[in-house]
């Protein structure tokens, strides 16, 4: 028999969504241009029944995001029905007794901001931290944790960098093949820097507002490790990656953060120069390694900030459902070592509730506990669904 593992009081045990992913009926959005989700899995309208379902699976947090698109239509026009909207939807958390973890930025942008350039132009700064404020100013007593950005480097790599997901200047898809061959880091650096001033003038307002807001990023993290541990260059080159991958974007705002949110996805082993290598012992539908370990690792790299952290999003693309409770359980294993090791983790958001609309990727990968029938919309919980549901009841493994 294996030891019981207990987690610390009042634990977080919550699933996270994001609203273009999820949502549908959203034609506003620079993604819907390129990728167009439809009606996606209709959680706009059926939300209560999602809801009712985490509950009933025993989960007491939902991360989500609210979208910019859909709030603010017309660059300065907010739309009230809309506003109402997620306060209805803010209120069911609220009565099933959810912690609620909002974000602001989940890689989708209203048209005419993709029309005036997207982050890479300075305004977005403004106009972001606007939204940003009005949103705190409508929920700020139904929001416990609000996220600003949901993986910068992400958002800014696929986006701005190499142009494979919608930016400004990504008009059709794929991407004729000279644009995919070279990376665009001017604009790279442009958001980067944009991302690195809105986050930072929207916790100072934040907490202008109310000096006990929850401000923090969604950063996605992997573990790296040299290929070869001897190799010098490997080791140097692993030292580089994992300042600009890892803590640059975090050390420029950690004096604005009342938490760090994690996304983890991914480890890498680096042959120098730069040459990532996987192991792939055991990997998703994707074909992404899965490496429960590296969890622990990057935890022990974030205790650095002394901050709270909460695994923002930690998930597997598993249309089966063969590979999901071990890595939820081996995962949650490490993350519990971790928190032995004197680890502030408060909270874990699985990916994902429900099944959804992975990007350019489409409805193929499989991420729910819950599956969902695309043509029905039905909605069904997988086994390991009924299993991150006994952990969080008994807040143990
Ligand atoms: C993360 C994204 C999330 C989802 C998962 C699989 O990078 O934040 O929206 O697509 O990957």
């Amino acid at each position: 028999m294996e030891k019981t593992l207990r987690f610390p009081k009042n634990f977080l045990w919550g699933t996270a969504t994001s609203a273009y992913q999820v949502e549908g009926g959203n034609k506003n959005c620079d993604w819907a241009k390129l990728f167009d989700a439809g009606k996606a899995c209709d959680h706009y309208n059926r939300y209560e029944e999602d809801f009712e379902l985490a509950k009933s699976l025993n989960q007491n947090a939902y991360r989500f995001s609210i979208e910019w698109s859909r709030i603010e239509p017309k660059e300065g026009k907010f739309d009230q029905k809309e506003i109402e909207h997620y306060r209805e939807f803010l209120k069911a958390l609220k009565v099933r007794d959810m912690k609620v973890m909002a974000t602001l930025h989940h890689f989708t942008n209203p048209l005419w901001l993709a029309e005036i350039g997207g982050w890479t132009n300075k305004k977005v700064v403004f106009y972001f931290s606007r939204f940003a404020q009005k949103m705190f100013d409508e929920y700020k007593d139904l929001v416990d944790f609000w996220i600003t950005i949901n993986e910068p480097l992400i958002y800014g790599v696929l986006s701005y960098f190499q142009r494979r997901w919608p930016s400004p200047e990504t008009k059709t898809y794929p991407l004729p093949f000279y644009a995919r061959r070279v990376p665009n880091f001017i604009s790279f650096l442009k958001v980067l820097r944009n991302q690195i001033l809105a986050h930072k003038k929207i916790y100072e307002t934040f907490h202008q507002a109310k000096k006990d807001a929850k401000i923090g990023i969604a950063k996605n993290n992997v573990f790296l490790e040299p290929a070869n541990k001897k190799s010098v260059l490997d080791v140097f080159s692993v030292k580089i990656y994992n300042y600009f991958w890892n803590e640059l974007f975090l050390n420029k705002i950690k004096n604005h953060l009342d938490f760090i949110g994690l996304n983890y996805y991914f480890h890498n082993k680096i042959k120098f120069p730069f040459r990532m290598r996987n192991e792939n012992k055991i990997v998703s539908d994707l074909g992404w390694e899965v490496y429960p370990e590296g969890i622990y690792h990057v935890l022990k790299d974030l205790k650095k900030y002394n901050l709270p952290i909460y695994i923002t999003e930690n998930g597997i693309a598993d249309k089966k459902d063969k590979l999901r409770k071990d890595f939820i359980k081996n995962h949650l294993r490490w993350v519990w070592q971790s928190i032995q090791e004197r680890v502030d983790v408060k909270g874990y958001f699985h990916w994902s509730l429900i099944d959804n609309f992975e990007w350019d990727l489409g409805f193929e990968p499989r991420f729910g506990l819950v599956k969902i029938d695309y043509k029905t919309l039905e909605r069904k919980p997988r086994p390991s669904a009924f299993y991150y549901s006994k952990i969080s009841k008994e807040n143990a493994i």
